[in-house]
C-alpha cells in the first residue's frame, strides 16, 4: 500500500516537472549549435528565393527555400541565420574552452526538412516556404543533418534581404507618466549618428508636428549569462521612444515614424493612429483586455514542438479582431519566451504590431523576462536565459520611475490599475511594497471606482497543482504576506494574475475566507477582491489540483484572456473569453454606488474618533 502511494506520488512528481520544463522551453535552446560540425557535401543544395524581400514596403515576407541532400535523413533540417555570415561570428571566451566551436550563434529560426515534405528521406528533395520579417540584418538558410543535438551543416543558400534591413519597424504605444501622454517605441537599423529618429504625428485630418525620440540600445555586456550573452546574442539595433504629450481627451491621431538621414533625405514607416485616453474619472465606456503567459508563434510553422504556442497566434488574431471595441491592452509577464534568443524579441514585437501600434500595449515583469540566479531577482532561477530583465525594459516603454523596477500605476478613464513586479521583492518594508501601498491610497475612488491591482506570479489564491506539487501551496509563498491586507483596506476590486497557464476566479476572498459566495452579480458594499488567474495566454496549459477548493469559482483549462469594461461609475463587466473563438466562457458584473464603497466591512476602515 505505502508502495503504491510512493509510485504514484513519484509519478505525479515527474509528470508535474515534465509539464513544467515543456511549457518553459525555447525551441531554439533544443539546437546544440556549438557541437555543430562541417560536413560539406558538394551534391547538396539550399536555394532561396526571392532575393530582395518587402519590395512593397512590408516589414514581413515570404521566401521559398529550395533544396536537395544525396543522403537524406528524417532529421535533417533548415536553420535560417540573420546576419547570413554566420560562421563568421566571434565566439566569446567564456564560452568554450580549449577549442572554440565553428559556430557560436543560433539560428533566429529552423524546420525540419521534411516538413510537408513527405516524400524528402527518399528523393531527398525537399521544399520549405518562411516567414521572415525584417531584423535589420540579411539572411541565409542552411541544411543541417545529424538532427538538432549534433548538427552537421551540409550546405549554405544564398544571400536574401530587405529592401531596407534599417527600416523602423514595430511601433509599440504604451501609456505615459501622466494621462495626456502617449508613448510610442519603435525598432531601427539606424544608429544617432546616422538619422534623427522622430514621430510625425497631429489629429487625424489635423495638421501634423514633429516629436523627437530618445535612442537606446544594449550590448552583449548587458546580458547576465547564458545563451543571452553567447548563442542567444543578437544586436537588437536601436530602439526609440517618442513622447506624444499634451493630447486631447479620446481623440483620434494618426502617426508615422521617421528617420532624417544627414543627406536630409526621410525614411518613413506606414500610418498608424491611436485614440488618446480618457481624462482620468471620464464617464464613457471603457475596454481594457489583460492576459499573461502568451509567448510567440511562426505562422509558417517553424520552431514549433508540442504544438502548444500555435495558441500565441489565437490570442493575437483574436485581439486583432476585436480591436475596434478594445482600449488598452495589459500583459502581465512573460512576454515573449525568448528565454535569451534575442532574435525572438523581434518577431515577438512583429507578432503583436497590429494591436500594439493601435492601442497601448502595457507589460508586466514575468520570470521569463527577469529572472537570474545573482542578479537580484527574487527568485534565483534561470529563466530569462540571461536576459535579466534588458531586452524587455528597452524594448517596452513603462511608466515607472526606474525602467528596471518594473512596478508602475496606471490611470485609464474610470480605471486605477497597480502593476506590481513580483520578479522583485513585494514584502512589507521594501520600496516596492511602500509603492504598492501608494498606488492603492491615492485614488479617489468617486471619480474612479475601479482599482485593480496587477502581478504576474500568483499572490493571491490559485488551484493549480503546479504550486501544489512545488510549493505545496495555493500560490507564491509569502505572496499575499502584507498584501492582503492592502488590498482589503484600499478596497481592490480585482486582483488580477497570470504565471498559471489556465483560468482561475475565486469567491470574493480574505484570509482563506470566502467573505461572501461567488457569483455573476455583485451589488452593494465592497466585501472583499475577487481574484483571477488569466495566464492562458498561448504558453503551453497548466493544470489544476484534482481536488477544487471552496473558494475556486471558476476554473477552465484552456487559453483565453480577460476583458474589463467600465460601462460608466457604478458597473463593471468582467468577461473571461477563450482565445480560440472569443466567446465568453465566465463573465461578472460589480454593481455599485460611491457610497457602497465608503463603507466598512471587515479590516477595511479607518479607525473613527469617539469624540462627540
Ligand atoms: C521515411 O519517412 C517515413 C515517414 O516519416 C518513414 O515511414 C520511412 O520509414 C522513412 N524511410 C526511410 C528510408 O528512412
Ligand atoms: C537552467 O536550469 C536548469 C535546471 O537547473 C537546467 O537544466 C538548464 O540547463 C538551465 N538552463 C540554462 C540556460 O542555463
Ligand atoms: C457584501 O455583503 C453584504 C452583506 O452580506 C451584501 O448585502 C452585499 O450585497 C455584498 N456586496 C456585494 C458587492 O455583493
Ligand atoms: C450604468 O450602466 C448600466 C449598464 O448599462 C446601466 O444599467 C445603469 O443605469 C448605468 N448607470 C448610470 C448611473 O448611468
Ligand atoms: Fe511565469
Amino acid at each position: 500500500m505505502a508502495a503504491i502511494r510512493w509510485v504514484v506520488l513519484a509519478y505525479i512528481v515527474v509528470i508535474g516537472c515534465a509539464t513544467i520544463a515543456r511549457g518553459d522551453e525555447q525551441p531554439l535552446s533544443r539546437i546544440a549549435i556549438e557541437r555543430a560540425t562541417v560536413a560539406a557535401v558538394d551534391s547538396a543544395s539550399v536555394k532561396a528565393q526571392p532575393t530582395v524581400l518587402g519590395l512593397k514596403g512590408q516589414s514581413s515576407d515570404w521566401v521559398v527555400v529550395e533544396f536537395s541532400h544525396p543522403k537524406p535523413s528524417n532529421d535533417d533540417w533548415i536553420g535560417v541565420f540573420s546576419p547570413s555570415r554566420f560562421s563568421s561570428e566571434i565566439c566569446q571566451p567564456e564560452y568554450y574552452g580549449d577549442l572554440p566551436p565553428y559556430l557560436c550563434t543560433s539560428p533566429i529560426k529552423f524546420q525540419y526538412a521534411n516538413f510537408n515534405n513527405a516524400d524528402y528521406n527518399r528523393s531527398g528533395k525537399g521544399l520549405l516556404r518562411l516567414q521572415l520579417i525584417n531584423q535589420r540584418e540579411d539572411f541565409s538558410f542552411a541544411l543541417f543533418s545529424g538532427g538538432l543535438s549534433a548538427p552537421k551543416l551540409i550546405a549554405i543558400s544564398n544571400k536574401v534581404s530587405f529592401q531596407n534591413p534599417k527600416a523602423p519597424v514595430y511601433p509599440r504605444l504604451a501609456q505615459g507618466k501622466s494621462w495626456n501622454e502617449m508613448t510610442v517605441t519603435w525598432t531601427s537599423g539606424y544608429s544617432i549618428k546616422e538619422a534623427i529618429p522622430f514621430v510625425e504625428w497631429g489629429h487625424k485630418g489635423g495638421n501634423q508636428m514633429l516629436s523627437p525620440a530618445g535612442t537606446l540600445t544594449f550590448s552583449r555586456n548587458s546580458m547576465c549569462g547564458s545563451p543571452a550573452r553567447t548563442v542567444g546574442w543578437r544586436d537588437p539595433g536601436y530602439i526609440h521612444t517618442s513622447f506624444l504629450k499634451e493630447l486631447w481627451p479620446d481623440s483620434l491621431y494618426t502617426y508615422r515614424l521617421g528617420h532624417r538621414l544627414l543627406d536630409g533625405t526621410h525614411i518613413w514607416s506606414k500610418s498608424y493612429s491611436f485614440r488618446a485616453s480618457p481624462y482620468p474619472g471620464q464617464d464613457s465606456v471603457q475596454r481594457v483586455v489583460i492576459f499573461g503567459d502568451m509567448g510567440k508563434a511562426e505562422i509558417d510553422g517553424s520552431d514549433e514542438y508540442g504544438n502548444y504556442e500555435q495558441a500565441s497566434l489565437y490570442t493575437t488574431n483574436q485581439l486583432i479582431k476585436e480591436l475596434d471595441s478594445i482600449d488598452m491592452v495589459i500583459h502581465i509577464g512573460d512576454l515573449s519566451y525568448a528565454n535569451g534568443y534575442l532574435s525572438q524579441w523581434d518577431q515577438f514585437t512583429q507578432q503583436i504590431e497590429p494591436i500594439a501600434s493601435t492601442v497601448p500595449y502595457m507589460i508586466g515583469s514575468g520570470n521569463h523576462e527577469r529572472d537570474w540566479p545573482g542578479s537580484g531577482s527574487f527568485y534565483g532561477h534561470n529563466d530569462s536565459g540571461g536576459e535579466c530583465g534588458v531586452p524587455t525594459q528597452t524594448m517596452f516603454y513603462v511608466p515607472a520611475e526606474n525602467r528596471a523596477k518594473l512596478w508602475y500605476s496606471t490611470d485609464y478613464g474610470m480605471f486605477r490599475f497597480c502593476i506590481a513586479d513580483t520578479e522583485q521583492d513585494w514584502r512589507p518594508g521594501t520600496e516596492q511594497y511602500k509603492f504598492i501601498e501608494q498606488c492603492l491610497s491615492s485614488v479617489d475612488r468617486s471619480k474612479q471606482p475601479w482599482l485593480i491591482f496587477l502581478a504576474h506570479r500568483v499572490l493571491g489564491y490559485s488551484s493549480a497543482s503546479w504550486y501544489e506539487i512545488m510549493m505545496g501551496s495555493y500560490g507564491e509563498p509569502m505572496g499575499r504576506d502584507g498584501l492582503e491586507e492592502l488590498w482589503q483596506k484600499y478596497k481592490v476590486d480585482l486582483a488580477v494574475f497570470g504565471h498559471i497557464h489556465s483560468y482561475e476566479r475565486t469567491c470574493p476572498i480574505y484570509q482563506n475566507r470566502c467573505v461572501q459566495d461567488g457569483s455573476n452579480l455583485y451589488t452593494g458594499q465592497f466585501n472583499a477582491t475577487t481574484h483571477v488567474i488569466v495566464g492562458g495566454g498561448g504558453a503551453m496549459l497548466s493544470p489544476f489540483r484534482a481536488t477544487v477548493p471552496y473558494w475556486s469559482f471558476f476554473r477552465d483549462y484552456d487559453f483565453g484572456f480577460s476583458k474589463l469594461t467600465a460601462l460608466n461609475h457604478s458597473t463593471l463587466l468582467f468577461e473571461y473569453k477563450k482565445s480560440r473563438d472569443g466567446k465568453v466562457y465566465d463573465h461578472f458584473t460589480i454593481s455599485r454606488d460611491y457610497r457602497d464603497i465608503m463603507a466598512c466591512s471587515i479590516d477595511n476602515c479607518p479607525r473613527t474618533t469617539l469624540a462627540v
